[in-house]
């Protein structure tokens, strides 16, 4: 049985159409995002999902997470059907999303509010590479730390599956190597399932087992490629060359025949 299980048939966000001239204002518009997408996720793999911006991958994640219910289908961890956010399952975003009025040690411990085991956030700050930071408030940290921070704040509840929504992006080159590595070996300490949501290829083939690519209008999944080599993986081996180009192809063939948009 997979871990976490997604039988999706159709998403769509009803919009108000106030910005188009031909439909009356306030005439709700529904646009669907992602159409049949079949998503098994088994205990222990890393999954990657690639796709150029806008064709749904956050919003897959968020659907992933339990955070957005209103979607055609069906989605399981472990069998059961899930039908809001869990702590089960943790999420990190492309901004740390930290409370600026509580201290790093709050933050990570914050669980929805529902109490603070200061051994295990200790242990926490530790294992990211922050002891003695605690105490700090979020606009002390660098950008890397606060990111750090946020991934410490998934792991509070010992989810099974952490999912990761492009949580490197906006970090420079080292820092986000320095993270791509904490975030593997931290996902094999703790035993949890990883979905990497990135537009970087490279990132898909160093850290996953498996990418999907996505493609747009509606979102769907348009191949699916196995990274079938061992940790730990170099940007300058053949191998992961190889199976970039290969997924860069795919995402041009993809943009050749997307229609022309503004
Ligand atoms: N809350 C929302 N309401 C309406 N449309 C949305 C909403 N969120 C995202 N969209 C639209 O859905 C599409 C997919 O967005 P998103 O999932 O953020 O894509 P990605 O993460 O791949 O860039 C985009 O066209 C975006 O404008
Ligand atoms: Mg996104």
């Amino acid at each position: 049985m997979s871990l976490l299980q997604l039988r999706l048939a159709r998403k769509q966000y009803t919009t108000t159409a106030t910005a188009m001239t031909t439909i009356a204002a306030d005439t709700p518009i529904a646009a669907p995002v992602l159409s049949s997408i079949e998503l098994q996720l088994a205990a222990g793999e890393v999954l990657a999902l690639v796709g150029a911006s806008g064709c749904g991958k956050s919003t897959l994640l968020r659907i992933l997470a339990g955070l957005d219910p209103d979607f055609e289908g069906d989605l399981r961890l472990e069998g059961r059907s899930l039908h809001g956010p869990t702590r089960d399952i943790g999420v990190v975003f492309q901004e740390p999303r930290l409370f600026p009025w509580l201290t790093v040690a709050e933050n990570i411990g914050f669980d929805l509010g529902q109490g603070h085991d200061s051994a295990w956030v200790a242990q926490l700050l530790d294992e990211v590479g922050l002891r003695g930071l605690g105490q700090a408030l979020p606009k002390q940290l660098s950008g890397g730390q606060a990111q750090r921070v946020a991934i410490a704040r998934a792991l509070y509840t010992r989810p099974r599956v952490l999912l990761l929504d492009e949580p490197f992006s906006a970090l420079d080159a080292f820092t986000r190597q320095r993270l791509q590595d904490l975030v593997l070996s931290l996902a094999r300490t703790h035993g949890s399932s990883l979905v990497l949501v990135t537009h970087d290829v490279e990132e898909a083939v160093l850290l996953s087992d498996r990418v999907l690519v996505l493609g747009a209008a509606p979102g769907r999944v348009v191949r699916e490629l196995a990274v079938p080599l061992r940790h730990p993986r170099t940007r300058a081996s053949a191998a992961v060359a190889d199976l970039r180009n290969e997924l860069l192809r795919t995402l041009e063939r993809l943009d050749d025949s997307a229609p022309v948009s503004g």
